[in-house]
């Protein structure tokens, strides 16, 4: 069970996130590795299938990032890690909610070579909630570096207001090089006026959540790192 202070939860609402090591165990970790590498695989051991894919054995050339969501419904071991009421109760109280709804899970993989997500604000794209307010968790499955595809925040940014979604997250092979920060650019036309704008990677250990608002922008560099992949599992909430 994580116990927040309320150093952690004001850390949260000054930053627009959050992060908790040892969120998940070693043997959680491992459990969700191997669950999550069979799903994205196609191997379920429910009946529905998810909704959204990015990336599908055998249509897709094997350095596209992998997305799939939701997987809570395609398999009986991650709907239970998902629907685990403990991390309903973190993000309600980083929020200042008495409850909260989980409305999605995904599952993440930046092979090497992968290439950038556009840095975006979650709210934006779920304007099905009214006012938009969503908050979001991503964990890390594998230890994560700045230049091997981890997710990287913007400090504060969550104060800067609702901006239109980024119409395209997943930019085309040929939109970037290994130095590139066009992923960025989209986010920066919005800081206001003479704000710093610190972009902040997450370099975990396997197991380290990150918790973020859902106006926080935020999205994830190409992995240029030779022979490392990162897995990571995440889920939103309202
Ligand atoms: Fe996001």
């Amino acid at each position: 069970m994580t116990a927040l202070s309320a150093a952690d939860i004001a850390k949260y609402r000054e930053d627009g996130f959050l992060v908790i090591e040892n969120f998940v165990s070693s043997a959680e970790v491992e459990l969700l590795r191997d669950r999550l590498e069979r799903v994205i695989n196609g191997d379920f051991n429910r009946i529905c299938e998810p909704d959204d894919y990015h990336w599908k054995k055998g249509r897709d050339a094997d350095n596209v990032t992998r997305f799939m969501g939701p997987v809570w419904r395609c398999d009986s071991v991650l709907g239970r890690f998902t629907f685990t009421s403990d991390h309903a109760r973190v993000v309600a109280e980083l929020e200042g909610e008495p409850s909260i709804r989980l409305y999605n899970d995904y599952v993440w993989y930046k092979p090497e070579g992968g290439k950038p997500i556009e840095m975006h604000q979650d709210a934006a794209y779920n304007t099905w909630v009214q006012p938009p307010r969503v908050a979001a968790c991503w964990i890390a499955l594998d230890e994560t570096h700045a230049d091997a595809g981890t997710l990287f925040y913007v400090k504060g940014s969550h104060r800067w207001g609702a901006q239109p979604p980024e119409a395209e997250l997943f930019l085309p092979p040929s939109a970037v090089g290994s130095d590139d920060t066009s992923w960025t650019a989209y986010m920066r036309q919005f800081a206001p006026k003479g704000t710093e704008v610190e972009v902040v990677p997450l370099e975990l250990k396997a197991g380290t959540a990150a918790f973020h608002s859902g106006w926080t922008w935020h999205g994830s560099g190409p992995n240029t790192r030779s022979g490392t992949g990162c897995w990571a599992q995440c889920w939103r909430c309202c």
